[in-house]
């Protein structure tokens, strides 16, 4: 079923609830209908637009936004050790991790609570405590426009690394994601490792999937703003990758700063919440923009702001990081 929408006003549609309007959205709910969609609208400038939780507006958007609105889970194969299972792009990704659990089905539950949908999961390898969606995924189906053509790339060819993926890189522009295929564990394989989750998960009696989630639920209700209240995006920066070297400069005058190995050899990450906390901005407000005060790597609109406003916020407070540290911080959240 295709839907259109023209000259439609994006507010309800991105989690910033910036008022920017877009010349045409068109919903489908099958892969096979997108040679249809683009033939009909052949020259107009496209891209997807799935949940709307990673993304700032900043301007009218004068061509069209796809998006998939498909919800079905399919079992493809139930094994004594393993599931696995093809999801459309369209179902929101915490329903697919209360589908998980209620299965007892292990991969995901760590990512409970991450808003977006699940054809948005693998273009920036949602991650959270410890796991990553590229750790369950096993294949993304998607439109290639430009070959005009389905197809489907296994997980050793998606390139996913930290909040990055093919999908950003070679294959940006290029493809809409229409369905995941994920593979999840019968066998227990709790991963606590991460901050508070171990003793959050204790104090609901041990790690159960149900006690996991509700830990991880909790933690983020704790900490993260509700996009229906507050508008935003979730984390606005990537964590910063610096060498070893500036990490130990850093180390030298502030030895509690967060500090985390990556696999790349000779490289640390940093947390940029506690960069821009400890250079004062947690809190901070210019107008309806601010910096959330329970977790200063989300930007808020507390009302009213502009996607322009939103990004010149952001570019004064990566400034004041790179005033106080010297690190680049650069954002996460795609500005168009
Ligand atoms: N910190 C502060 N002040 C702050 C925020 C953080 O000092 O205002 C410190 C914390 O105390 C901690 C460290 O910085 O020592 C890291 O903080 P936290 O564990 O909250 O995680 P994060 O690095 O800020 C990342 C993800 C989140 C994800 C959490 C938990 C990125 C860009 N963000 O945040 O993802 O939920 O880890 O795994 O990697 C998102 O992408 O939208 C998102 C929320």
């Amino acid at each position: 079923m295709i839907r259109e929408f023209k000259q439609i006003n994006l507010a309800d549609r991105n989690s910033f609830h910036v008022e920017q309007e877009a010349a045409l959205l068109v919903e489908f709910d099958q892969a096979e209908e997108l040679p249809a969609i683009f033939a009909r609208h052949r020259g107009m400038p496209w891209m997807v637009l799935s949940g709307g939780n990673n993304i700032l507006f900043t301007q009218d958007y004068a061509g069209m936004l796809l998006t998939p609105v498909s919800e079905h889970i399919e079992v493809l194969d139930e094994g004594a050790e393993e599931v696995r299972l093809r999801v459309d792009a369209g179902l929101e990704w915490d329903d697919l991790v209360a589908w998980a659990v209620a299965r007892d089905l292990w991969g995901i539950e760590n990512l409970s609570l991450i808003p977006g949908k699940v054809g948005a999961a693998p273009v920036q390898n949602i991650g959270a405590y410890g796991v990553e969606a590229g750790d369950a995924i096993e294949r993304v189906c998607y439109y290639d426009v430009e070959a005009e053509a389905q197809r489907v790339l296994e997980r050793a060819q998606c390139g996913f690394g930290y909040r990055e993926s093919i999908f950003k890189q070679a294959l940006k522009g290029r493809v809409v994601i229409t369905a995941v295929e994920f593979r999840l564990s019968r066998r227990p394989m709790p991963r606590l490792g991460y901050g508070d989750v171990e003793r959050e998960v204790a104090a609901r009696g041990g790690a159960t999937l149900g006690n996991i989630r509700e830990a991880i639920c909790a933690i983020r209700r704790s900490k993260l703003p509700d996009t229906a209240v507050l508008g935003n995006a979730g984390s606005f920066f990537k964590n910063p990758v610096v060498e070893r070297a500036v990490a130990d400069r850093l180390l030298a005058e502030w030895p509690e700063m967060p500090h985390y190995p990556t696999a790349e050899a000779g490289r640390v990450k940093l947390a940029a919440g506690w960069l821009i906390d400890r250079a004062g901005w947690k809190g901070m407000r210019r107008g309806a923009v601010g910096v959330h005060e329970r977790q200063a790597l989300v930007l808020v609109n507390h009302g009213g702001a502009t996607g322009g406003e939103v990004l010149a916020f952001a570019h004064e407070v990566a400034a004041a990081v790179k005033a106080r540290f010297g690190v680049e911080i650069t954002p996460e959240v795609n500005v168009i």
